[in-house]
């Protein structure tokens, strides 16, 4: 694991985008695993600008989303699919055909989990994962629980990471009880793995999945058995 200690999120955000970046100029196939909440806008920003000034040509990326709600519909503002089309992928001048995010709207979640996985399969799996960490210590929406699970599934969110989420929604309840996360066999597969987390809220968790046991019931936790793991962080561990 190699952690690179930053000052502040602007500079989070500058050198995970430079990372992301580096590895698409190197590789301009790469097949980038992407994450939602807060923590990554910063640096989507980035990449437009990088982007925007010709310092990176997403045209022949592909891009694969760790997760989505069940029950929203990509329209919906709340949606990750929507949250990436607007914080990146309609900004860059990336195919929107290669850009994957699962369908938490669709009829069968068993045959879209299932989809998915042989997506991630299909692609080769993903050259570079960035990741976020939830305050439970979740990854995508891969939960606490008893045991890691390999493929992409269904997860009934747990009751601290709704509120951690309403923040988004109108009202708690407008959350959406359900999701399909990505599983960790393809994020621990992917070949680096850049993990960003910033506010002092996150400060224990953080601290916990990196130098604590490796345990499902901090998710995080198994990125330390990861031979390429990246953390940038302004946090103290
Ligand atoms: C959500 C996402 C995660 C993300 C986490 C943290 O639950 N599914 O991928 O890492 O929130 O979000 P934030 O960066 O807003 O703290």
């Amino acid at each position: 694991m190699r952690i690179i200690k930053v000052k502040n999120y602007e500079e989070m955000s500058k050198i995970a985008a430079d990372i992301i970046a580096a590895q698409i100029t190197l590789h301009p196939q790469t097949v980038l695993g992407l994450a939602t909440g807060s923590t990554p806008i910063g640096t989507y920003e980035r990449l437009i600008e990088l982007c925007n000034n010709g310092d990176v040509d997403f045209s022949q990326v592909t891009t694969i989303n760790l997760d989505e709600y069940c029950d929203l519909d990509p329209t919906h503002e709340q949606s990750y699919r929507y949250f990436m089309n607007k914080h990146l992928l309609t900004k860059v001048n990336i195919d929107l055909e290669n850009t994957h995010v699962p369908n938490g709207k669709a009829a069968d979640i068993d045959a879209e989990c299932k989809r998915y996985d042989e997506l991630i399969q299909k692609k080769g799996g993903i050259d570079l994962q960035l990741l976020g960490i939830g305050h439970n210590g979740h990854i995508g929406f891969n939960e606490p629980s008893d045991e890691f699970v390999m493929g992409t599934h269904c997860v009934n969110l747990k009751e601290s990471t709704i509120n951690a989420n309403s923040r988004f929604f109108n009202t708690t309840d407008d959350v959406p009880k359900r999701a399909i996360t990505m599983g960790i066999k393809p994020i621990m597969q992917a070949g680096r793995i850049l993990l960003i987390a910033s506010g002092d809220d996150k400060k224990d968790i953080l601290k916990k999945a990196l130098f604590g046991p490796v345990t499902p019931l901090v998710p995080a936790s198994i990125l330390q058995l990861h031979k390429n793991l990246i953390v940038v962080t302004p946090l103290d561990l």
